[in-house]
């Protein structure tokens, strides 16, 4: 029985237990899933978010349904295993790496199912759930070493979203990157962007920098740009949901934003992902589906309402800041730099 423990999840007993990022930072909820409907629930609904977390969710959601079909017989334990696959592949359209942990988790039970049980198909889809959830963490740690060398002692960064060890297994990816320059002895503030509508900067990015002590400053969106004229910000590290094979990066609605403002600013705009986020088969941003979400995330400020019931509302989650706008990207395999079309490909080989 495989374990596996993290900020943002816990594999233990056959069970994954979440932090219910819905009520973070007021509470600190956990959320059982037992069944691969839950895992499914739990990405819809946001108790676990952020493109790595929502991978890893879905990896241990396809063990889920494993455990819960494994008396079948091989036929319709592989007719379920498709639904659940179906299923959770349905949650959210953007990131990407929702649909790599899916493919990867079925191809294991395209390849063995014929010289396997059923039940020991179940002990090796939970063992390569926690290979992801595990080398989520690895990558992390090497984003976060490639990317440190990048700041400066002193350096001031501006985030946006939550990229960290609650958007991932743990660590983080563009938090990574500032956990690693730290780690390496540097000295390194944060500015955080609030993030509306979902709140994540603020909520979340806020709650895990101030826990491991990183010099934190919560900024609402709109003060970005003149936060970049003060002089204050250095560097700008993002995430990523999806990075299309010519580097047009999606990620947290307001990042296109920033990345402008910080060219016009000459501020590096850095995005730190992993492997698993680069879709080669996704040719340019224009292909990236963006995820449109529940209008009453704009209507309300964090569950207050704040405007006219009746107001039209446009709520699209991400955004795609093309190339020309992107300094580097920073991956596990080092930091790629334009033009990225060529040596995105080159990394790919
Ligand atoms: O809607 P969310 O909270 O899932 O969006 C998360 C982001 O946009 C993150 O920046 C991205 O997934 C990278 S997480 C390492």
């Amino acid at each position: 029985m495989g374990k596996l423990k993290g900020m943002s999840m816990e594999w233990i007993d056959n069970k994954l237990i979440l932090i219910d990022q819905r009520y973070l930072p007021l509470e600190e909820i956990f959320f059982e899933c037992t069944n691969y409907k839950q895992a499914a629930i739990s990405i819809k609904d946001m108790i676990v978010r952020g493109a790595p977390a929502i991978g890893a969710t879905a990896a241990f959601g396809m063990a889920l349904a494993s455990f819960e079909f494994d008396s079948e017989d091989k036929q319709n334990y592989i007719k379920k295993m498709q639904n659940a696959k179906i299923e959770l592949s349905k949650t959210r359209p953007t990131a990407v790496n929702l649909f790599w942990a899916l493919n990867r988790m079925y191809s294991l039970i395209e390849d063995k199912i014929e010289n396997l049980e059923t039940k020991e198909m179940s002990i090796l889809l939970e063992k390569e759930a926690v290979n992801i959830a595990k080398e989520d963490i690895e990558i992390n740690k090497a984003i976060g070493l490639n990317g440190g060398k990048l700041l400066n002692d002193g350096d001031t960064v501006l985030t946006h979203c939550n990229a960290g060890a609650l958007a991932t297994v743990d660590y983080g990816t563009a938090l990574g990157v500032i956990r690693g320059a730290i780690e390496s002895g540097k000295n390194i503030k944060v500015y955080a962007d609030e993030t509306r509508p979902y709140l994540q900067g603020a909520r979340l990015t806020v709650w895990e920098l101030m826990q491991d002590g990183i010099d934190t400053t919560l900024i609402s969106d709109n003060m970005a740009g003149w936060v970049m004229n003060q002089g204050k910000i250095d560097a700008v590290v993002v995430g990523a949901d999806r990075i299309a094979a010519n580097g047009d990066t999606a990620n947290k609605i307001g990042t296109y934003s920033v990345a402008v403002l910080a060219k016009r600013h000459g501020i590096p705009m850095y995005i730190a992902a992993p492997l698993s986020t680069i879709d080669m088969k996704t040719k340019t941003g224009e292909d990236i589906p963006i995820e449109e979400r529940n209008h009453d995330e704009v209507r309300l400020c964090h569950k207050i309402k704040m405007v006219m019931d009746n107001v039209k509302v446009f709520n699209p989650s991400f955004d795609v800041t093309p190339n020309d706008l992107i300094t580097a990207i920073i991956t596990e395999k080092g930091v790629i730099k334009p033009p990225f079309d060529e040596n995105l490909k080159k990394l790919f080989k």
